[in-house]
C-alpha cells in the first residue's frame, strides 16, 4: 500500500479513538498503542508532559510504548525533548548521533521526532517518537504526527486542563 494512503488510513483510526476516548490520558495510551503496533518505523512511542507548577520546568514521562528509558524527567534544557517543548516547534533528527542534543534511550535509535502538544495556545508536552531507520520522519509522517499532537490538545482542552 502506498504510504499516503496507508498514513490516511492510520488518520482515520486516530480520529475514531479520540472520539471515543474519555479522557486525554486514556487518548494518550491508546493512540502510542496503535501507532508503536501500525507504524513499522515507530519503534517507541511516548508523551512527555510538562509537570505543573515545576520551577525549573520539567517534562515528565507519561503513557509509552516500547522499551523502558532512563530518560523520565527531562528539563527543558537537555535533549531533542527539551529543545521542542521550548522552542514550541516540531524538531525532525534524522540521524540522532550527529546531533549534539540527543539524549539517548536505545542504542537501535536513528531518527526521532518530538511534536509539541498545545493547549489553549501554550506547550503543555509533546509526542516523542523514535525509530530504528534513520530519517524515518518524511514530511508524510510529520504531517500525521502534529495531527496525533493536535488530538491530544483538543482533548486536553476540551476536558477544561
Ligand atoms: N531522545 C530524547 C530522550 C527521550 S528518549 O528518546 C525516549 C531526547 O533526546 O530528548
Amino acid at each position: 500500500m502506498p504510504v499516503a494512503r496507508r498514513i490516511e488510513e492510520i488518520r482515520l483510526e486516530l480520529n475514531a479513538l479520540a472520539q471515543a476516548a474519555s479522557t486525554a490520558q486514556e487518548l494518550m495510551q491508546t493512540m502510542a498503542k496503535l501507532l508503536h503496533e501500525r507504524m513499522l518505523k515507530y519503534n517507541w512511542v511516548g508523551f512527555y508532559m510538562l509537570e505543573p507548577g515545576a520551577q525549573p520546568p520539567m517534562l515528565v514521562l507519561g503513557a509509552f510504548e516500547g522499551a523502558m528509558t532512563p530518560h523520565t524527567r527531562i528539563p527543558l534544557n537537555q535533549g531533542i525533548c527539551g529543545a521542542a517543548a521550548s522552542s514550541g516547534q516540531t524538531v525532525v533528527v534524522d540521524d540522532v548521533n550527529s546531533d549534539p542534543r540527543y539524549l539517548a534511550c536505545s542504542l537501535e535509535t536513528k531518527s526521532e521526532i518530538v511534536v509539541p502538544v498545545f493547549v489553549r495556545g501554550k506547550v503543555v508536552g509533546e509526542l516523542d517518537i523514535d525509530s530504528h531507520f534513520a530519517a524515518a520522519f518524511t514530511p508524510e509522517h510529520q504531517d500525521l504526527v502534529q495531527h496525533c499532537a493536535m488530538l491530544i490538545g483538543k482533548k486536553l482542552e476540551a476536558s477544561g486542563q
